[in-house]
């Protein structure tokens, strides 16, 4: 049986995604699996090192990629990783494309996104009794995300290209969107479009965790002509083949989150107490 808790608080954690399984720099000390009071996590949570500074890195689909993303267990993701300590999250998605300036490759650091899950997700911690709204406008951490495109505009020469903002779409799945979805989402403004973006992001904001996903494009799902339609193949491929720009910028960015300058925002000192102001007693 592996431990539930590491010896010291963990701050930091990445949600890897389909293709994302290691970072650059970071080497393993340590493994756990906290039993929360929604489960366990998908996979458990490996510790990973650079520098001093301890990580978190939890499988998001699983350590065999077991779960589709309907099925991820993200209440007891979100809860197990803030029973290590952590306050904040950079959380990787591999996305299709919904506009011709985001090539396949390109990373997109979303600063929106647009529910299309079907409800079926447990998508909340406030039930039972236990009433809240968090604010959600912006679901995402521009303070993280500012750390996202530095780290990126330095990597530019070696072939990372990244979007500074967009808004992602996040569909139920498992099965692709029709064309006429597609295009839809694309009459929205939708730049990317994945399948586990949410309620991943709501989850993290109800828990007070500094949240930012960072996106990197595998097709142009199926609105463009001469393009061929998004499969499972196509994400793949595309994915293995930046996989490793994918872990090195990953890395850069755990890097300068491990900074001491950066040590409140790690901390999520700025969303301190909000969800106790959202609860609502009667
Ligand atoms: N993940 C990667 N590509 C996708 C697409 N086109 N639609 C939904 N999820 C995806």
């Amino acid at each position: 049986d592996l431990p539930q808790t590491f010896d010291r608080p963990v701050k930091i954690a990445v949600i890897g995604g389909t293709g994302l399984y290691k970072i650059d720099g970071y080497v393993p000390i340590g493994r756990v699996n906290p039993l929360t009071p929604w489960g366990y996590p998908s996979a458990p949570i490996e510790i990973l090192e650079h520098g001093g500074v301890p990580v978190a890195f939890l499988a998001r689909h699983g350590e065999h990629h077991q779960f589709a993303p309907h099925e991820i267990p993200a209440r007891a993701n979100i809860a197990a990783l803030r029973s290590l300590g952590v306050r904040s999250v950079v959380s990787f998605s591999a996305v299709g494309s919904l506009q011709e300036e985001v090539r396949p490759m390109d990373f997109v650091v979303p600063d929106q996104v647009i529910d299309r899950t079907k409800g079926n997700r447990p998508f909340t911690f406030f039930e039972d009794g236990l009433v809240g709204h968090v604010p959600f406008a912006d679901p995402y951490d521009d303070k993280i995300a500012q750390i996202v495109r530095k780290c990126a505009k330095s990597m530019q020469g070696e072939g990372v290209v990244l979007h500074p903002k967009g808004t992602a779409i996040c569909i139920e799945g498992p099965q692709f969107s029709t064309r006429a979805e597609s295009h839809m989402y694309r009459s929205w403004g939708g730049s990317v479009i994945s399948m586990s973006l949410l309620p991943e992001a709501k989850l993290a904001r109800e828990a007070e965790l500094a949240f930012q996903v960072i996106c990197m494009a595998t097709d142009y799902d199926c609105w463009r002509e001469g393009e061929g339609d998004v499969d499972v193949a196509m994400v793949m491929a595309r994915m293995g083949g930046n996989a490793e720009n994918a872990r090195r910028l990953v890395g850069a960015v755990l890097d300068e989150l491990a900074r001491p300058e950066n040590a409140d925002l790690v901390s999520a000192k700025h969303l301190e107490g909000a969800s106790v102001g959202a609860v609502a007693f009667c």
